[in-house]
């Protein structure tokens, strides 16, 4: 008998298995074995929502919820915001090191000259209703990336891949920037070369008549530190999608198009821009216990509170607020803050959040930064978008080179009606159309 092994008795036949343990984790198609008969297909996992399934070995990011501690490739998200650049950040997500000093002037350079996008695709997103959605334009605008790169198909080669990879992370910003100016009615600005990263998104925003767009080095460094806190994290919905869709090998502007949608939804990366919503909308510090009660009744979620993974502090979400308190040196204070504070304070005493281990994430305080940087709220996911893009790549990127990866197929367990015959048209009995 292995050490690292599972017993494992089929009470149907009484028959006993033996199946390894690696990493913690039994292998799915081990279960197959486990037959009640010849003709059965054999045992399966059911695993709704993925709650207890590894979908994948990963070197990129480590995260314990319990112990509220995010890595990067084995450094620590506070080490990263604190002395990282966005850049250099996503070279070691996407290449697995630090870069040496030539090798992030390489990239910097690399990047900033890939910032500009066709001018078709300044077209097409022009083409949008005034008052489209910025996730849904840049969502749209990356998919149409994949038509002016046809070469990006070539996933299986490893130069193609890296190309793609720095078109993206470069020209993702110059697409976000671009369906803020869409909705202000404002002309597109272009990329500025001497700029950095983040400088030139934000010149890209905000720029008007002036030469050159130069921002406050403090706002600069804080959106800096939200991309970096934003860059990646594990295996969630839309890293998962993009790994999936990465899966059947199309081209990665594709595959990011489908997670950036991910992103999109109020569970996920669209969380920041409904808590900003839920602020507003509870609009006063005395209105918040009732508010907690509308919460703890079920008829509404603490949007910004909760994690999948986190039972603890979300790691990221103590830093922000430290980044907020410097936002909003520059900015002033937004009135919204003292409603978050208030409904902070009161979450983590009560019992309902206590006991559900419900603490605030990534996205409670967020949105407010993004506020204060004059950002409208349907700029936050796309502002989530721009850095994450780093870390989908990286998951993509370790998918495709993974030997054991096929094509992302989950099983089912089929519940729906047996074998009936079926009824001609003037036989059917009416009945009230419910989607199913
Ligand atoms: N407000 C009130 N109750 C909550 C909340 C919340 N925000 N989140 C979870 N709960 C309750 C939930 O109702 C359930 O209660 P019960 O056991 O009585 O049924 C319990 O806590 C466990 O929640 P769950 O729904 O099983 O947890 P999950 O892991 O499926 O969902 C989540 C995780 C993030 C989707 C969820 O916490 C949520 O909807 N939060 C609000 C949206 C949000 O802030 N999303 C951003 C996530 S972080 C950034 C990112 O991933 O993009």
């Amino acid at each position: 008998m292995a050490a690292d092994s599972l017993f494992v008795t089929d009470n149907r036949t009484g028959r006993m298995y033996e199946i390894p343990i690696a990493d913690g984790a039994i292998r799915a198609t081990e279960l197959r074995k486990i037959k009640a008969d010849e003709d059965d297909f054999g045992l399966m996992s059911y695993d709704p929502a993925f709650l207890n399934t590894a979908s994948c070995r990963s070197e990129v990011t480590f995260i314990d919820g319990d112990r509220g501690i995010l890595r990067y490739r084995g450094y620590p998200i506070e080490q990263l915001a604190e002395r990282s650049t966005y850049l250099e950040t996503a070279y070691l997500l996407l290449f697995g090191e630090l870069p040496t000093s030539t090798e992030l002037d390489a990239w910097a350079d690399e990047i900033t000259h890939h910032t500009f996008v066709h001018e078709n695709l300044k077209v097409l997103m022009e083409s949008f209703r005034y008052d489209a959605h910025p996730m849904g334009m840049f969502v749209s605008a990356v998919a149409a990336l994949s038509t002016f790169y046809p070469d990006a198909m070539q996933v299986d080669d490893p130069e193609n891949r890296l190309l793609q990879t720095k078109r993206l992370v470069a020209k993702v910003p110059t697409l976000a920037a671009w369906t803020y100016r869409h909705a202000r009615g404002l002309p597109y600005v272009y990329p500025d070369n001497d700029l950095g990263f983040a400088g030139n998104f934000l010149s890209m925003m905000f720029r008007m008549a002036e030469p050159r767009y130069a921002a406050d080095p403090a706002l600069e460094r804080a959106l800096e530190v939200l991309f970096i806190l934003h860059a990646d994290h594990e295996q969630n919905c839309s890293a998962s999608a993009m790994r999936s869709i990465g899966s059947s090998k199309v081209d990665p502007y594709s595959a990011l198009a489908g997670a950036a949608a991910a992103l999109y939804g109020p569970l996920h990366g669209g969380a920041n821009e409904a808590v900003l919503r839920m602020l507003a909308e509870i609009g006063d510090v005395r209105h918040v216990p009732a508010y907690v009660e509308r919460v703890k009744a079920g008829e509404v979620l603490l949007m910004g509170f909760g994690h999948r993974i986190y039972k603890n502090y979300d790691p990221r979400a103590r830093i922000i607020k430290e980044t907020a308190d410097a936002v909003f040196e520059v900015t002033g204070r937004s009135p919204l803050l003292d409603i978050a504070l208030e409904l902070e304070r009161i979450a983590l005493e009560d019992e309902y959040f206590v006991s559900r281990k419900l603490y605030p994430n990534v996205d409670f305080y967020s949105g407010l930064i993004y506020e204060a940087l004059g950002l409208p709220v349907a700029m936050f996911p796309v502002m989530f978008a721009i850095p994450r893009t780093a870390g989908w790549l990286a998951q993509w990127l370790e998918g495709i080179v993974d030997p054991e990866q096929k094509i992302a197929r989950p099983r089912q367990l089929y519940v729906g009606a047996g074998e009936r015959d079926y009824v001609p048209l003037e036989h059917r009995a009416g009945r009230e159309l419910v989607a199913v």
